[in-house]
């Protein structure tokens, strides 16, 4: 074992489908605002992107679920997916109760076409000193995951310029000018190779694609638009690096998402956990799935979901807890507490 490799190799093991004593667990969200110590640091720093531009920061709220919850097995980067498209020139900021929003939307061939690829440690040196900066604190003790949206979703923030309900602006782009949506694609494939390529030389030990809108995509178009540009960057990468790919609605095309080449997939709530394990079969590792929303309910409701998604995660080698999507804000840190208990009995 190399002198990098974690003290806790629960996570990295179960990625490379070996042998583990319980499922690994992490949580997306997990440096969040359901945690009041997140929120004071937060505030301490003014806002969220000033948050993620300062790299002690960022190592201090990384820090906060791994101090309450020692049966966590992995920490991940304190950043955004958004800071990709800000670096193309989109001008990010995050409006109060409204989320993301770019000043400069792209809707044409020509925006498409005039758009820069970013060089991760200049226009992105902040993300990269974070990565830095919190493997450093780590101190080996874990393993740091690094991350990046999908380009399908980031191409959709880039297009509808905020979040949606109807994506109506992509889709319509899909429909009269595919061309161009693909060259936008390639694009932020090629910025986002980049940009992961940076983090893990700047110490990233895991990767994760989040492509939290690929369910939005019909089924004629998820390959061609979404998971074909996910195994590009996928097979760009060194192949030792284990990259976990996340569709979130993806859950009818686990077949397709199997043969991309990732060492794991993550599964939203909606998926039977048992059935996409007996449908991939060992090919590759699993990741998920326990409805977010759960952790609003009795403790005694959560310990028997949290079983049930262990259950039917079943005894194979190849099993990551985490939720099907993020922790949200309305959570009390208590539920969470509940839930890795429950993992580190399993
Ligand atoms: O998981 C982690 O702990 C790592 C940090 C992380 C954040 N965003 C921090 C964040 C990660 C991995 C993300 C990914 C991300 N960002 C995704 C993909 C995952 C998903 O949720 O589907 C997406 C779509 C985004 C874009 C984004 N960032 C939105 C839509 C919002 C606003 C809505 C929301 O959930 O708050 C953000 C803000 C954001 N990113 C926050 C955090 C902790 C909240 C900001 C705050 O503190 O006010």
């Amino acid at each position: 074992m190399s002198a990098q490799a974690p003290r806790n190799d629960r996570f990295l093991r179960a990625l490379r489908r070996e042998p583990v004593d319980r499922p690994p667990a992490w949580i997306m969200r997990q440096a969040g605002r359901y945690l009041p110590e997140y929120r004071a640091t937060r505030e301490k720093a003014g806002s969220f992107m000033a948050l993620c531009r300062n790299a002690e920061l960022c190592a201090e709220v990384v820090r906060q679920p791994l101090q309450r919850y020692p049966q966590l097995d992995a920490a991940i980067l304190f950043s955004d997916i958004l800071t990709v498209p800000d670096a193309m020139g989109l001008g990010l900021s995050f409006a109060a109760g409204e989320g993301p929003v770019f000043a400069h939307p792209v809707r044409s061939g020509a925006q498409i076409d005039a758009l820069p690829v970013p060089d991760p440690e200049v226009e992105l040196r902040y993300v990269m000193d974070a990565v830095r900066t919190i493997r450093a604190d780590l101190a080996n003790a874990l393993p740091l995951i690094g991350f990046a949206g999908s380009p399908w979703t980031i191409a959709c923030y880039m297009v509808e310029g905020r979040s949606t309900r109807d994506f109506h602006r992509i889709k319509a782009l899909r429909y009269t000018d595919p061309a161009a949506l693909h060259r936008l694609l390639a694009k932020i494939t090629q910025a986002t190779t980049a940009y992961l390529a940076a983090q893990l030389a700047a110490g990233a030990q895991a990767l994760m694609l989040f492509d939290s809108w690929g369910g939005v995509l019909s089924h004629a178009d998820f390959r061609e638009f979404s998971l074909d540009y996910g195994a590009q960057i996928r097979a760009a990468l060194p192949q030792d690096v284990p990259v976990i790919w996340f569709s979130k609605g993806g859950g009818q095309w686990l077949e397709a998402q199997a043969g991309a080449g990732f060492a794991a997939l993550g599964l939203d709530w909606t998926v039977d956990l048992a059935a996409a394990r007996a449908g991939v079969g060992q090919r590759l590792a699993l990741q998920g799935n326990l409805d977010p929303a759960a952790l609003l309910g009795s403790p005694e409701q959560l310990r028997a979901r949290t079983q049930a998604v262990l259950d039917a995660a079943g005894p194979a080698p190849g099993y990551i807890f985490n939720l099907g999507h993020g922790i949200t804000p309305d959570v009390g840190p208590e539920a969470l507490q509940v839930v890795l208990e429950t993992v580190a009995a399993a």
